[in-house]
């Protein structure tokens, strides 16, 4: 792609010579050219993932409720929860942690749920899980979903025993202890399962690992992550977090022979890891942090695909971007282990400018799953109770759904600045792609929050006929939804944009995620 981020401070004259993109210092108008019949790189639908854990209330409380429950369930799913997650047609769904992972031992959450045994989940809130939700609940929920499980293995702690009896007994069809074992639990058939991560952050709560140890370590355990009876596991090893490309270095200078994806993690916030800030209470100057902090990840992808590229120069490695999102510090009362945190009309823009970017580095980043999906960080939906809402972030989501699969288009964007303070950050972040059937999503963020953008947008090789589109914006930055006013910020129909000799004229309101659909 040519988009450039040119950041901050850089004056922006004479940069025409520069392939794409230049910031505009004078406020202009934007301009945009799409290349409609140019792509040639598919985005992996997995790009649209998710992530729910054994942490807070995101599976007991959140996803699962219990067949017992009073509150409205598909055998023990809460049925408002499948029913919005079908609405996203989320094609992976990664389980069950995070750290969580790294303690979980799958053969105590199976059998009878009430013999099942209880352990302490020391990562988060030192509460005593029962394993009422183990892997037949798992599985299930993903066929239910109609979604890929991506299964989250134990190095940290677990043998490499148990790793291979678990795939052998999800997908081996056959006569043998594990399977028998399944099928005395009441399932016959074995379930699929696409892809297993050998690990979770093996550099922190995985383990403590340096890269050296974990790689070998990597290399034994996937030896016994077996392809059962048609079943093709895909193994994610576990990759860096943020910058450190000295881990992704190590690990597939010993291992990328073994390795079929590698995982990236990076969560974004406006202050520091001890004070991340706060959810709801914060200023312009906090906004235009996470801002910035957000368009990093596109550098961050630059820096690890680098290293990626020097190990792996024909692009066979997938890498997973599986724990993305805001993360802010604990709501007011709530349990600090619990991760409980609002989600405004700040943490859509980020979440909209994590997907635009992804998109772009699509050739590489072949799925990404926010963290995390009920009740838990970056949620798509807070529960209490019966009553339930949809967040910002998961309308994101549901605009950017054409996206799925469609084949990337590039783009030249010219942009004016978005300054703040004597500081500069683009002021739009595009993505665009065409699906199958022609119709092509094009999806904007406007990052600043006082100054609206006339944009222009030519679409080259396409005669654009129709164009649909939706908006999500509010009168506030940290605009939410609640469970009183569930419906503060929800997408609307925009009817700010035309077709005028052939070119898109729009202009895109403050702090605003915007789709056009165009045919
Ligand atoms: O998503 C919360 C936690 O963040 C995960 O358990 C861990 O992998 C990461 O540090």
């Amino acid at each position: 792609m040519k988009t450039r981020a040119l950041l901050a401070t850089v004056l922006v004259t004479g940069l025409s010579a520069l392939a794409g993109t230049t910031i505009q210092d004078k406020k202009g108008s934007n301009t945009l050219t799409i290349h409609a019949d140019q792509g040639r790189l598919t985005i992996a639908p997995e790009i649209y993932g998710h992530f729910a854990e054994h942490l807070g209330r995101c599976i007991y409380d959140g996803i699962w409720v219990g067949p017992e429950s009073d509150i409205p369930n598909i055998r023990g799913y809460r049925k408002d929860i499948v029913e919005a997650l079908k609405a996203l047609n989320i094609p992976v769904l990664r389980w069950p942690g995070g750290c969580f992972a790294d303690e979980y031992h799958w053969k105590e959450g199976i059998g009878p749920r009430e013999q099942r045994a209880k352990m302490v989940n020391t990562h988060w809130g030192m509460v005593v899980e029962d394993n009422s939700f183990g892997t037949h609940e798992f599985l299930d929920l993903c066929e239910l979903l109609g979604t890929e499980a991506y299964i989250a293995g134990n190095v940290g702690s677990g043998s490499i025993e148990e790793m291979q009896d678990w795939i052998e007994y999800m997908t081996f069809d056959g006569d043998s202890e594990m399977a028998n074992l399944r099928r005395k639990n009441g399932r016959d058939k074995p379930w699929r399962v696409r892809y297993f991560g050998i690990g979770n952050e093996n550099w922190g709560c995985g383990g403590n690992m340096t890269p050296e140890y974990y790689a070998d370590l990597y290399k034994r355990y996937q030896t016994y992550v077996r392809n059962y009876s048609g079943n093709r596991v895909v193994k994610v090893a576990c990759g860096p977090g943020d910058w450190n490309t000295r881990w992704m270095d190590v690990v597939l200078g010993r291992a990328a022979r073994q390795i079929d994806a590698i995982s990236l993690h990076y969560y974004v916030f406006s202050g520091s890891w001890g004070n991340k800030g706060d959810a709801i209470e914060f200023n312009e100057g906090e906004w235009f942090g996470l801002m910035k902090k957000t368009l990093d990840s596109d550098e961050l992808l630059r820096r690890q695909i680098e290293v990626m590229d020097k190990h792996d120069p024909r692009k066979r490695i997938g890498l997973f971007f599986d724990e993305w999102g805001t993360w802010w510090n604990p709501a007011p009362g709530s349990n600090p282990g619990f991760l409980v945190q609002q989600n405004t009309l700040r943490d859509a823009l980020s979440a909209g400018i994590y997907l635009n970017t992804f998109n772009t580095h699509c050739e590489r980043v072949r799925m990404a799953n926010i963290a995390q999906t009920v009740n838990v960080l970056q949620a798509m939906v807070h529960t209490r109770g019966k009553d339930m809402f949809l967040t910002p972030t998961y309308y994101v989501f549901e605009m950017y759904k054409g996206h799925q699969g469609a084949t990337l288009l590039p783009h030249e964007l010219s942009y004016n600045a978005y300054e703040y303070n004597g500081q500069k950050l683009p002021s739009l972040n595009v993505s665009a792609s065409k699906a199958q059937n022609g119709t092509v999503t094009i999806t904007l963020c406007n990052l600043d929050p006082n100054t609206e953008a006339p944009l222009e947008c030519t679409l080259k090789g396409m005669d654009a006929k129709t164009v649909g589109a939706r908006v999500l914006t509010a009168e506030a930055m940290n605009a939410h939804n609640t469970f009183e006013k569930p419906d503060a910020v929800k997408p609307s129909v925009f009817s700010a944009v035309s077709i005028e000799k052939g070119k898109l004229i729009t202009t895109l309101p403050p702090m605003s995620v915007v789709v056009l659909e165009v045919k």
